[in-house]
Order: C-alpha cells, then sequence, then structure tokens
C-alpha cells in the first residue's frame, strides 16, 4: 500500500493526486543538499538585485526579499530552521520559508529563474569556496614538504627502481618529487578554478527567460569571472565536479603514494624515520606496535575518491541535454571528495613538518645493496671502456661481492683490478655514497648543494601564491 504526502508542491498546480511518500522521499535531496544553503541564499539575492535593477521587481520588493533570506540565513546559521523532505530541496525549502514570511513578494523570487540554472549556481559557488580552502590546505603541505628538503638536503638514503637499491639519492631529493608532484595537482585545481568560475543564472530551465535580464550583473555580483555561453550547457553539463574529481583522484593517488613509503620506512625493516606518536595508534592485542594509521587510512580514503570520479563520469554518460534528475547525484560524490581531500590534506600538512628522518640506518642502508655499482661503470666509460663493457666488468665486481659478501668500496684495489686493469686508486672517491650524490649536480639531480636550491626555489614559488 502506497501513502501519499501531506506537503503541498510549489509545482502541483498540474497534478490531480498527491505523491506517493516512497516518491518524495526518493526522490528529495535535501538530506543532502542543505549543505547548499549559503551558496543558495547568496544566489538568489544576486538574482533578486539583478531583477530590481531591470525593473522587474520593484525596490520595496528587492528590500523585502533580501531581508527575508538574510533572516533566514541567520536562522540557519543559528540552527533554528526546519527542512521539509515534503519541499524537496535547497532550494525549494528556503523558497517556501521566505514566502512564509514575507509573503507574496517571496513568491516574485524565482521569476526568470529555474531550480536548473540556480542549482548550477550554487554548486560553483560552493565548489569554488572550497578550492580555496583546499588550495591552502595543499600550499601549508607543500611548505613542510619544502622545509624538510631542505633539512635534510645532504640526508643520503638509497634511492629505489623496483624497490630494490638502485642509487643513493638524499631525502630532501625525494621529499623533493612528492612537492613537484603536488606542484601539477596545484596547477590541475586551479585550472579547473577558472574553467568552472562562469554564472549559469539566466540560463534558467534550459532556453533562458523571457524578462529583461542582466547577466553580467549577476555573474559580476558573484564574483564569477563572466556569465556562461549558452543555456543548455549551463544547465546540463557537471563537467566542473568531475574536473575537481579528477583533481581530487591525483592527489590522493600521489598521497597514497607517499603515505605508503611513509608507511614502508617506518617499518622495524626499514626504520629510517620516525613517525611521531600523535599521528599513530597502537594495538590493543600487541603492547609493542605503533601502527601508522593516518598514512594508512590516507592511502585507503585513495579508493572512495577515486570510486567518485569513476561515479561521476557514469553518471554523465549519455545523458540527453538538457537537465535530468539524474544530475541531483553529483552532490554527495562531490561533497565527499571535497571533505576527503581536505581532512586528507589536513593529516598531512600536519604530519609532514613532525617527521624524523633516521640518518645513520638511511645511510648504511644506501651502502648495502652496491648503490654505487652504476657510478664505477661511469669511472670505466671515463677512462674509455665503452659503456656496455664497463656495465659487464661491474657486473661480475657486483658478483665477486655477493659472493665475499663485500660492498665494492670494502674491496681492495688490487681485488678490484682483477676485474678491470683500468681501475686505479682514484677509484675510491667515486664508491662513495657522497662521491655519488654529489657528481650528481645539476638541475633535477640529487646533489646536496642541487637539492638546496631546488628547495630555496620552490620556497619562492610558494611564497608566490596568492
Ligand atoms: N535538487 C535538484 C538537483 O539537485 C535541483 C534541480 C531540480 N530541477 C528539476 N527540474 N527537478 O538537481
Amino acid at each position: 500500500m502506497s501513502e501519499e504526502s501531506d506537503s503541498v508542491k510549489p509545482w502541483g498546480g498540474r497534478f490531480s493526486e498527491a505523491t506517493d511518500a516512497f516518491v518524495e522521499r526518493f526522490t528529495a535531496s535535501v538530506q543532502f543538499d542543505q549543505r547548499l544553503y549559503r551558496h543558495d541564499i547568496q544566489g538568489s539575492i544576486a538574482h533578486a538585485s539583478m531583477l530590481a535593477k531591470t525593473g522587474v521587481l520593484s525596490t520595496e520588493e528587492k528590500r523585502a526579499i533580501i531581508g527575508g533570506l538574510t533572516d533566514i540565513l541567520r536562522d540557519i546559521e543559528a540552527d533554528n530552521f526546519t527542512w521539509s523532505v515534503g519541499l524537496e530541496d535547497v532550494h525549494m525549502n528556503i523558497e517556501a520559508e521566505l514566502t512564509k514570511r514575507i509573503g507574496i513578494t517571496g513568491k516574485k523570487l524565482h521569476t526568470g529563474r529555474s531550480r536548473n540554472d540556480q542549482v548550477a549556481t550554487d554548486i560553483r559557488l560552493y565548489l569554488r569556496e572550497e578550492i580555496g580552502l583546499i588550495a591552502g590546505e595543499l600550499t601549508r603541505l607543500q611548505k613542510g614538504l619544502v622545509a624538510q628538503a631542505d633539512r635534510y638536503a645532504g640526508t643520503i638514503m638509497p634511492g629505489f627502481t623496483h624497490l630494490q637499491t638502485a642509487q643513493p639519492v638524499t631525502f630532501g631529493h625525494h621529499l623533493l618529487a612528492w612537492h613537484e608532484m603536488l606542484e601539477r595537482d596545484y596547477g590541475r585545481l586551479m585550472d579547473c578554478r577558472e574553467r568552472m568560475n562562469q554564472c549559469p543564472l539566466g540560463a534558467a530551465a534550459l532556453a533562458g527567460t523571457t524578462y529583461p535580464i542582466e547577466r553580467e550583473f549577476c555573474a559580476g555580483q558573484l564574483g564569477f569571472a563572466h556569465a556562461t555561453r549558452n543555456s543548455l550547457d549551463s544547465v546540463s553539463d557537471r563537467d566542473f565536479a568531475i574536473e575537481f574529481c579528477a583533481f581530487a583522484a591525483t592527489l590522493l593517488t600521489h598521497l597514497s603514494r607517499a603515505s605508503e613509503e611513509l608507511i614502508l620506512w617506518s617499518s622495524a625493516q626499514f626504520n629510517f624515520i620516525d613517525l611521531p606518536d600523535r599521528f599513530c595508534t597502537g594495538s590493543s592485542i600487541m603492547p609493542q606496535k605503533k601502527n601508522p594509521d593516518v598514512p594508512e587510512l590516507v592511502r585507503g580514503k585513495t579508493g572512495r575518491v577515486n570510486g567518485h570520479l569513476v561515479g561521476l563520469l557514469t553518471l554523465m554518460k549519455s545523458q540527453p541535454l538538457a537537465y535530468n534528475k539524474d544530475n541531483q547525484e553529483d552532490k554527495e560524490p562531490l561533497f565527499d571528495a571535497v571533505d576527503t581531500v581536505k581532512d586528507c590534506l589536513r593529516a598531512f600538512a600536519d604530519m609532514v613538518p613532525a617527521i624524523k628522518a633516521n640518518a645513520t640506518e638511511m645511510y648504511s642502508a644506501a651502502k648495502r645493496g652496491f648503490s654505487t655499482a652504476t657510478d664505477l661503470a661511469d669511472y670505466l666509460v671515463r677512462k674509455n671502456v665503452a659503456f656496455r663493457d664497463s656495465h659487464e666488468i661491474v657486473g661480475k665486481a657486483v658478483a665477486h661481492g655477493i659472493a665475499t659478501h663485500k660492498d665494492l668500496a670494502e674491496m681492495t684495489l688490487e681485488e678490484l683490478q682483477t676485474f678491470s686493469p683500468q681501475i686505479s686508486a682514484d677509484v675510491f672517491d667515486i664508491l662513495t655514497l657522497e662521491g655519488s650524490v654529489n657528481a650528481r649536480n645539476h638541475v633535477g639531480g640529487t646533489a646536496p648543494e642541487q637539492v638546496k636550491l631546488a628547495a630555496k626555489q620552490a620556497k619562492d614559488r610558494l611564497e608566490q601564491r596568492a
């Protein structure tokens, strides 16, 4: 048996029976879109101001509407507002309340407007504001990384490929690699902001409106760069939400990689870093445990944000123009992506400056695994051995090292010379870890001098951000 809704719908004129109570709940979005109340009111004030400017509303009517909306805003913020599922969404809840408070003038607010351009405007206002906050947290994290990179510019650790010891690098260099990933994410975020910063108001339901309107006035009031150019597109696309989620998924994918490394490095087996206690938790059964929960959770949350991107792409796929109710489903994934990104950035920005490197462990790990083998090969090339031959020679020396449990630098000159007569006493300078990193002294290289310089340049760039 279906029950009927007893609420009066603002669109009820052509209907001859009440909405089914389940359908009412099923189609409502107020449970989650009430989050947009501030932006909805902001948009309505701009719209009413525009209607007064063009003479559609009188100055009195405009004043009454803005006064009513401002009171409603205050009441919502004071938690003094009852949201009704019967009124479907944030837009109709606020509009109905306005009419309740100021009477018939409230009913004029929706002149020349539709919920379609209204909601397209609200989400953009919301997202633009959140992008500002996210940009701030991202910058804070990057500043922390760059400061740590400067601090650890000369701290040597093994660099890996395939998670096998490859060549020595500095910890500062590694941290600056993370910074570069985030730098591109920041660029993606700014691109997204720029492309979405257009005002859909005036598109109305889909075709525009017959009233005299000034779309650029609304755009200006709301801080948009300009009005959107096509009414059908304005109300139907959610590509800006997709673009934001693409940014978010890429950022979290980057953070998941950093997380994975922090998790590995803080294990007893690596012991490269110490995560501060306040970012870890214990085990209820194993008293010795200190678990890196924060990076683990960030790694885990990447899954849901990647999911939101795919969800939004799938939501949009094959939708005919213009607005479809499907688009109501854009909000929960977008909101969750925003919340998750903010939390993960906050966790990382707080944690990164407190990470302590265990330089001694890093150094001795870099000494294992023949990390200077390439340096020896390059040395032989400088002594006129062809690279492929020198690769072979060093490979044999490494095999000897494995058999005798000796690193290349621990072999005697005579021992090394059995592999190539080209090797002389100066070889020991290049076989040290310091010699290895210092030799890579070029833009983008791991030499401590370069890392210091790169950290300084990164810091300067960050300081120039608005
Ligand atoms: N709650 C709706 C949404 O989020 C608002 C727009 C409704 N428009 C409509 N024609 N039913 O998409």
